[in-house]
């Protein structure tokens, strides 16, 4: 899809279709006043009548008729002014591209009117681009015809912003990319399969990749994450790639690689230390890679078990992202770190009631081995901390508690560190993909406790969303730390809660783009 901004009057564009946003009890404005008065205000009158409220996600065509250049006008809600925020916004103009292939239109144009703010461009490109998704079919015999949209021009948003159009359509394209992963069945997409995902980002941008084989776990003491794999006969991962990107002499000499390749073989032992050449801050984005959660011996129901081959949400987004982060130079140290393996049941399962040793010597009561995020992402953090991290962003589908505590339509959250999460919070505005904070009172701390262990894992009863993330703060060694619970918002399951968008989200993808964006502008 070409995109590109435009500056010929809307009335004179040659399109299938020209969109124009509404939004609820808002008349139209600006230039769509004019395009309606040459269209003889059939348009005014579909937002007179109610045929058109403006509410999120409606869409309506009106033939032209010859009256003006585009073949078509479609109006677009946008819902109530009020309530339109970025993810709104997005979520609207995602809508609007899948109903414009829907109809089948190859060439659209976006009209920017007064309910759409000029700084609004980004939201709308990332819209508009998250909209092109389409789930990779393995379907055999004919496949329907692929509707895409050739090219899609925006009218009034000024000139000269290319630039800010690129890094849009990079940021919807990483979400994709992330919601294609999402979506990979779990027999191809296995922890064998991720890392090879990594070793190919890493080769596009010559980073510094390391991939950790059983072998190497063991010698780096990584149980928690070896205990939660032992159940499958596919061996785990831990990877971890690094975009060397601060503002040094040394910087910019190109990565070296680590491991020998995706298998694990070759890799050395856990690398020393090796925080920013310059000093600077080094972001860690910790993924959270199970890619298929059974529940191991604490074996799941089988209803919805299918929707855990998206147990490598957290992962698809900080690898999407560092692909990103890299591709575009950001001047910052960023590492992504993934934890992937299987969590199955078999007779070298990890059992309920086993104490493991982590990575960092803490003890931990496997309590439940259905709460096997919290335990791979310990070991992920105390790795990213072996490696010079100086904040942490872990992402993971962690805890069905995220949907009890806030359901679908955000990302739950915990810090450790107020100064770094209003960073972050920052970033998922920027990002438009919302995330909620919730306390961690120092009351918690008794229900992590183990009669037996240093930690236990599970049965806490009460706050899950919460207490999962304490688990995992445990391990931030102090530094800086968030952690976002993607369980909810990387995919709605939810048929009634329809202005939120169904199947894969991509969440926080966008939200490590703009997080890196900022720890870089800060140091500038
Ligand atoms: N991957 C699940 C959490 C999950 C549930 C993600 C639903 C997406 C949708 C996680 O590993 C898990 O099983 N969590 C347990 C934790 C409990 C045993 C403390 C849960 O939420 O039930
Ligand atoms: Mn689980
Ligand atoms: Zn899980």
């Amino acid at each position: 899809m070409k995109i590109a901004l435009v500056s010929v009057p809307a009335g004179e564009l040659d399109v299938d279709a020209l969109a124009v946003p509404v939004a609820t009890g808002q008349r139209l404005s600006g230039p769509a006043v004019e395009l309606d008065r040459a269209m003889g205000g059939v348009l005014a009158e579909m937002v007179a009548t109610a045929e058109f409220r403006g509410r999120i996600h409606e869409v309506l065509p009106v033939p032209a008729q010859g009256k003006i250049g585009p073949r078509r006008v479609i109006l677009y809600g946008l819902g109530s002014l009020h309530d339109l925020d970025g993810q709104r916004m997005r979520s609207a103009h995602h809508e609007l591209v899948r109903a414009s292939r829907t109809y089948g239109y190859k060439r659209i144009a976006v009209l920017r009117t007064d309910a759409v703010r000029m700084d609004a461009l980004k939201a709308v490109v990332e819209g508009c681009v998250m909209g092109t998704f389409e789930r990779r079919s393995r379907q055999t015999g004919p496949q329907p015809e692929r509707r895409e949209i050739d090219e899609l021009m925006l009218v009034g948003f000024g000139s000269g912003r290319e630039h800010e159009l690129v890094a849009a359509r990079e940021n919807g394209e990483a979400t994709n990319r992330a919601r294609e992963w999402q979506n990979a069945p779990p027999n191809e997409l296995t922890p064998e399969a991720l890392a090879q995902e990594a070793m190919r980002i890493a080769q596009r941008h010559n980073l510094e990749v390391e991939v950790l084989g059983p072998a190497e776990l063991k010698t780096g003491g990584y149980n928690l994450l070896i205990g939660v794999a032992s159940g499958s006969a596919k061996p785990p991962r831990l990877i971890r790639l690094r975009h060397r990107g601060s503002p040094s002499p040394l910087s910019g000499e190109g990565g070296s690689v680590r491991a020998a390749d995706a298998a694990g073989r070759g890799a050395g032992s856990p690398s020393g230390a090796a925080a920013s050449s310059a000093g600077g801050p080094v972001l860690a984005l910790v993924g959270k890679g199970i890619t298929f959660d059974s529940g191991g011996i604490s074996l799941k129901d089988p209803d919805r078990m299918a929707d855990m081959k998206a147990d490598m949400s957290g992962a698809a987004a900080v690898l999407a992202a560092i692909d990103v982060i890299a591709s575009r130079k950001i001047p910052l140290d960023v590492m992504a770190v993934v934890a992937a393996c299987e969590n199955m049941p078999g007779p070298a399962a990890q059992r309920p009631g086993d104490v493991v040793v982590s990575a960092d010597g803490k003890t931990v009561e496997i309590v439940n081995t259905d709460a096997e995020g919290r335990l791979v992402l310990a070991d992920a953090l105390t790795h990213a901390l072996r490696n010079g991290a100086t904040h942490i962003l872990d992402l993971a589908t962690l805890t069905g508690a995220a949907t009890v505590a806030i359901g679908h339509a955000a990302t739950a959250a915990v810090s450790n560190d107020d100064s770094f999460w209003a960073t972050v919070d920052m970033a998922s505005r920027e990002a438009g993909d919302r995330v909620w904070r919730l306390p961690m009172y120092a009351d918690y701390r008794i229900l992590l406790r183990s009669q037996i262990a240093d930690l236990r894992n599970s049965q806490y009863g009460e706050a899950g969303c919460i207490l999962g993330g304490m688990f995992i703060g445990e391990f931030a060694g102090g530094k800086p730390w968030a952690h976002l619970d993607i369980a909810a918002s990387s995919w709605n399951t939810n048929t009634e809660l329809t202005t939120v968008l169904r199947g894969p989200s991509g969440a926080g993808t966008r939200i490590c783009i703009e997080l890196a964006e900022l720890m870089a502008g800060a140091e500038r």
